[in-house]
Protein backbone atom coordinates (compact mmCIF):
# COMPACT_ATOMS: atom_id res chain seq x y z
CA UNK A 1 0.00 0.00 0.00
CA UNK A 2 1.64 3.46 -1.07
CA UNK A 3 2.10 5.99 1.49
CA UNK A 4 -0.96 8.28 0.87
CA UNK A 5 -3.35 5.74 1.25
CA UNK A 6 -2.00 4.28 4.20
CA UNK A 7 -2.46 7.88 5.32
CA UNK A 8 -6.14 8.05 4.29
CA UNK A 9 -7.15 4.81 5.68
CA UNK A 10 -5.46 5.68 8.68
CA UNK A 11 -7.37 8.97 9.34
CA UNK A 12 -10.66 7.62 8.60
CA UNK A 13 -9.79 4.52 10.87
CA UNK A 14 -8.98 6.73 13.80
CA UNK A 15 -12.43 9.22 13.02
CA UNK A 16 -14.52 6.05 12.76
CA UNK A 17 -13.17 4.77 16.19
CA UNK A 18 -12.63 7.51 18.09
CA UNK A 19 -13.98 6.92 21.50
CA UNK A 20 -14.53 10.19 24.17
CA UNK A 21 -14.51 7.89 27.40
CA UNK A 22 -13.25 4.54 27.12
CA UNK A 23 -14.18 2.27 29.58
CA UNK A 24 -12.85 -1.14 28.64
CA UNK A 25 -15.99 -2.02 27.15
CA UNK A 26 -17.00 -4.30 23.77
CA UNK A 27 -18.81 -1.25 23.02
CA UNK A 28 -15.89 1.27 22.64
CA UNK A 29 -14.31 -1.30 19.87
CA UNK A 30 -17.57 -1.29 18.09
CA UNK A 31 -19.16 -5.06 18.71
CA UNK A 32 -22.36 -5.66 19.56
CA UNK A 33 -22.14 -7.36 22.81
CA UNK A 34 -19.31 -9.37 24.56
CA UNK A 35 -20.29 -12.85 23.45
CA UNK A 36 -20.12 -11.71 19.61
CA UNK A 37 -16.40 -10.52 20.78
CA UNK A 38 -15.71 -13.93 22.79
CA UNK A 39 -16.70 -16.16 19.93
CA UNK A 40 -14.72 -14.82 17.37
CA UNK A 41 -11.54 -14.75 19.60
CA UNK A 42 -12.56 -18.73 20.44
CA UNK A 43 -12.28 -18.99 16.30
CA UNK A 44 -9.14 -17.16 15.76
CA UNK A 45 -7.35 -18.75 18.44
CA UNK A 46 -8.37 -22.21 17.15
CA UNK A 47 -4.73 -21.31 14.57
CA UNK A 48 -2.57 -21.28 17.55
CA UNK A 49 -4.38 -23.81 20.07
CA UNK A 50 -2.85 -27.21 19.09
CA UNK A 51 1.22 -25.80 18.69
CA UNK A 52 2.62 -27.48 21.80
CA UNK A 53 5.48 -25.21 21.49
CA UNK A 54 7.13 -23.35 24.43
CA UNK A 55 7.08 -19.73 23.11
CA UNK A 56 4.95 -18.62 20.60
CA UNK A 57 4.90 -15.71 19.65
CA UNK A 58 1.61 -13.79 18.16
CA UNK A 59 0.75 -10.41 16.61
CA UNK A 60 -2.96 -8.90 17.10
CA UNK A 61 -3.38 -6.51 14.35
CA UNK A 62 -5.97 -4.12 15.46
CA UNK A 63 -5.78 -5.14 18.96
CA UNK A 64 -8.51 -2.45 19.96
CA UNK A 65 -7.95 -2.36 23.91
CA UNK A 66 -6.03 -5.59 23.91
CA UNK A 67 -9.23 -7.60 24.66
CA UNK A 68 -7.70 -10.58 22.89
CA UNK A 69 -4.57 -10.67 25.63
CA UNK A 70 -7.30 -10.37 28.15
CA UNK A 71 -9.16 -13.90 26.31
CA UNK A 72 -5.69 -15.30 26.47
CA UNK A 73 -4.59 -14.37 29.72
CA UNK A 74 -8.44 -15.84 30.88
CA UNK A 75 -7.55 -19.00 29.07
CA UNK A 76 -4.84 -20.00 30.63
CA UNK A 77 -2.34 -20.15 27.32
CA UNK A 78 0.42 -20.00 28.55
CA UNK A 79 3.10 -20.62 25.95
CA UNK A 80 1.75 -17.35 24.17
CA UNK A 81 4.05 -14.07 24.06
CA UNK A 82 1.35 -11.57 22.91
CA UNK A 83 1.97 -8.47 20.67
CA UNK A 84 -0.91 -5.65 20.05
CA UNK A 85 -0.56 -2.92 17.21
CA UNK A 86 -3.26 -0.12 16.57
CA UNK A 87 -3.76 2.62 14.64
CA UNK A 88 -5.66 4.30 17.14
CA UNK A 89 -3.38 5.77 19.84
CA UNK A 90 -5.88 5.95 22.79
CA UNK A 91 -6.98 2.40 22.74
CA UNK A 92 -3.11 1.68 23.16
CA UNK A 93 -2.31 3.91 25.51
CA UNK A 94 -5.63 2.45 27.40
CA UNK A 95 -3.97 -1.23 26.54
CA UNK A 96 -0.14 -0.17 27.95
CA UNK A 97 -2.18 0.99 31.62
CA UNK A 98 -4.59 -1.91 31.54
CA UNK A 99 -1.43 -4.48 30.77
CA UNK A 100 1.95 -2.54 31.32
CA UNK A 101 3.94 -6.02 31.09
CA UNK A 102 2.16 -6.27 27.53
CA UNK A 103 3.68 -5.07 24.13
CA UNK A 104 1.35 -2.38 22.37
CA UNK A 105 2.45 -0.61 19.27
CA UNK A 106 1.13 2.72 17.86
CA UNK A 107 0.83 1.89 14.28
CA UNK A 108 -0.93 1.07 11.25
CA UNK A 109 0.12 -3.00 9.95
CA UNK A 110 1.54 -1.00 6.76
CA UNK A 111 4.04 0.73 9.15
CA UNK A 112 5.17 -2.69 10.24
CA UNK A 113 8.87 -3.46 9.28
CA UNK A 114 9.29 -6.11 6.34
CA UNK A 115 11.88 -8.05 8.77
CA UNK A 116 9.90 -8.51 12.46
CA UNK A 117 8.46 -12.37 12.22
CA UNK A 118 5.57 -13.47 14.25
CA UNK A 119 4.28 -16.77 14.46
CA UNK A 120 1.34 -16.00 13.92
CA UNK A 121 -0.28 -12.97 13.43
CA UNK A 122 -4.48 -12.57 14.01
CA UNK A 123 -6.89 -9.23 13.23
CA UNK A 124 -10.38 -9.77 15.01
CA UNK A 125 -12.64 -7.13 13.12
CA UNK A 126 -9.98 -5.02 11.67
CA UNK A 127 -11.47 -5.26 8.14
CA UNK A 128 -14.87 -4.46 8.71
CA UNK A 129 -14.81 -0.67 8.17
CA UNK A 130 -15.47 1.29 5.19
CA UNK A 131 -13.12 3.61 3.64
CA UNK A 132 -15.36 5.79 1.31
CA UNK A 133 -14.31 5.43 -2.32
CA UNK A 134 -11.63 2.73 -1.87
CA UNK A 135 -11.96 -0.50 -2.92
CA UNK A 136 -11.74 -2.46 0.49
CA UNK A 137 -11.29 -6.21 -1.39
CA UNK A 138 -7.67 -4.58 -2.88
CA UNK A 139 -7.29 -2.80 1.20
CA UNK A 140 -7.77 -6.93 2.72
CA UNK A 141 -5.87 -8.59 -0.47
CA UNK A 142 -3.25 -6.50 0.56
CA UNK A 143 -3.66 -6.41 4.32
CA UNK A 144 -3.92 -10.50 4.20
CA UNK A 145 -0.75 -10.55 2.13
CA UNK A 146 1.64 -8.55 4.56
CA UNK A 147 0.04 -10.21 7.27
CA UNK A 148 1.03 -13.82 5.68
CA UNK A 149 4.57 -12.71 4.47
CA UNK A 150 5.07 -11.51 8.62
CA UNK A 151 4.38 -15.08 9.51
CA UNK A 152 6.26 -18.12 10.69
CA UNK A 153 3.94 -20.28 10.98
CA UNK A 154 0.01 -19.22 10.15
CA UNK A 155 -2.27 -15.72 10.35
CA UNK A 156 -5.83 -15.40 11.44
CA UNK A 157 -8.59 -13.21 10.55
CA UNK A 158 -12.48 -12.57 10.57
CA UNK A 159 -15.12 -10.73 8.24
CA UNK A 160 -18.59 -9.57 7.86
CA UNK A 161 -20.50 -11.82 5.05
CA UNK A 162 -22.32 -11.32 2.26
CA UNK A 163 -23.88 -14.79 3.10
CA UNK A 164 -26.62 -13.60 5.47
CA UNK A 165 -30.02 -13.22 6.78
CA UNK A 166 -31.80 -10.38 5.15
CA UNK A 167 -32.12 -8.51 8.55
CA UNK A 168 -28.09 -7.71 8.63
CA UNK A 169 -27.97 -6.23 5.13
CA UNK A 170 -27.79 -2.32 4.85
CA UNK A 171 -25.46 -1.86 7.33
CA UNK A 172 -22.83 0.45 6.28
CA UNK A 173 -19.79 -2.15 7.13
CA UNK A 174 -18.11 -4.02 4.78
CA UNK A 175 -19.09 -7.15 3.98
CA UNK A 176 -16.79 -9.85 1.69
CA UNK A 177 -17.84 -12.71 -0.48
CA UNK A 178 -16.46 -15.82 1.04
CA UNK A 179 -16.20 -17.88 -1.96
CA UNK A 180 -14.37 -14.63 -3.47
CA UNK A 181 -12.16 -14.23 -0.34
CA UNK A 182 -10.94 -18.03 -0.13
CA UNK A 183 -9.92 -17.86 -3.73
CA UNK A 184 -8.28 -14.81 -2.75
CA UNK A 185 -6.38 -16.42 0.22
CA UNK A 186 -5.57 -19.74 -2.13
CA UNK A 187 -2.87 -17.66 -4.02
CA UNK A 188 -1.10 -17.86 -0.81
CA UNK A 189 -1.53 -21.59 0.51
CA UNK A 190 -3.35 -24.41 0.34
CA UNK A 191 -3.19 -24.99 3.86
CA UNK A 192 -7.15 -22.78 5.07
CA UNK A 193 -9.78 -23.19 6.85
CA UNK A 194 -12.69 -21.73 6.71
CA UNK A 195 -15.68 -21.24 9.72
CA UNK A 196 -19.18 -19.76 8.09
CA UNK A 197 -20.91 -21.48 11.18
CA UNK A 198 -20.36 -19.78 14.15
CA UNK A 199 -22.58 -16.51 13.90
CA UNK A 200 -24.91 -15.58 10.77
CA UNK A 201 -23.07 -12.66 9.41
CA UNK A 202 -19.55 -13.77 10.25
CA UNK A 203 -16.53 -15.85 8.78
CA UNK A 204 -13.01 -16.67 9.91
CA UNK A 205 -10.57 -18.01 7.68
CA UNK A 206 -7.22 -19.38 9.31
CA UNK A 207 -4.02 -19.59 6.95
CA UNK A 208 -0.54 -22.00 7.77
CA UNK A 209 2.58 -21.90 5.91
C1 LIG B 1 -13.67 -3.59 15.54
S1 LIG B 1 -12.19 -3.07 16.32
C2 LIG B 1 -11.71 -4.61 17.03
C3 LIG B 1 -10.68 -4.49 18.11
C4 LIG B 1 -10.16 -5.83 18.67
N1 LIG B 1 -9.58 -6.65 17.64
C5 LIG B 1 -11.29 -6.58 19.37
O1 LIG B 1 -11.82 -7.55 18.79
O2 LIG B 1 -11.63 -6.21 20.47
C6 LIG B 1 -11.03 -2.91 14.93
C7 LIG B 1 -9.71 -2.24 15.29
O3 LIG B 1 -8.81 -2.37 14.18
C8 LIG B 1 -8.00 -1.20 14.12
N2 LIG B 1 -7.43 -1.16 12.74
C9 LIG B 1 -8.10 -1.10 11.57
N3 LIG B 1 -7.23 -1.14 10.53
C10 LIG B 1 -5.98 -1.24 11.06
C11 LIG B 1 -4.66 -1.33 10.50
N4 LIG B 1 -4.47 -1.29 9.17
N5 LIG B 1 -3.60 -1.41 11.32
C12 LIG B 1 -3.78 -1.43 12.68
N6 LIG B 1 -5.00 -1.34 13.27
C13 LIG B 1 -6.09 -1.25 12.48
C14 LIG B 1 -8.97 -0.07 14.48
O4 LIG B 1 -8.30 1.09 14.91
C15 LIG B 1 -9.80 -0.73 15.60
O5 LIG B 1 -9.26 -0.48 16.86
Amino acid sequence: MDKSTNEKFKAFTNKFFATKNITDSYKDVQWGSTESQKIRFQYICKLFEKDQSNDITLLDVGCGLGHLYDFILEKNYNNIRYSGLDIQKDFIEFAKKKHPEGNFMNKSLFELDADKHYDYLVASGTFSVTVPNENMKIFLEESVEKMFALCNKGIAFNLLTTRMPSEYIGTTETHFNPVEILDMCFKLTNRINLYHSYKPNDFTILMYK
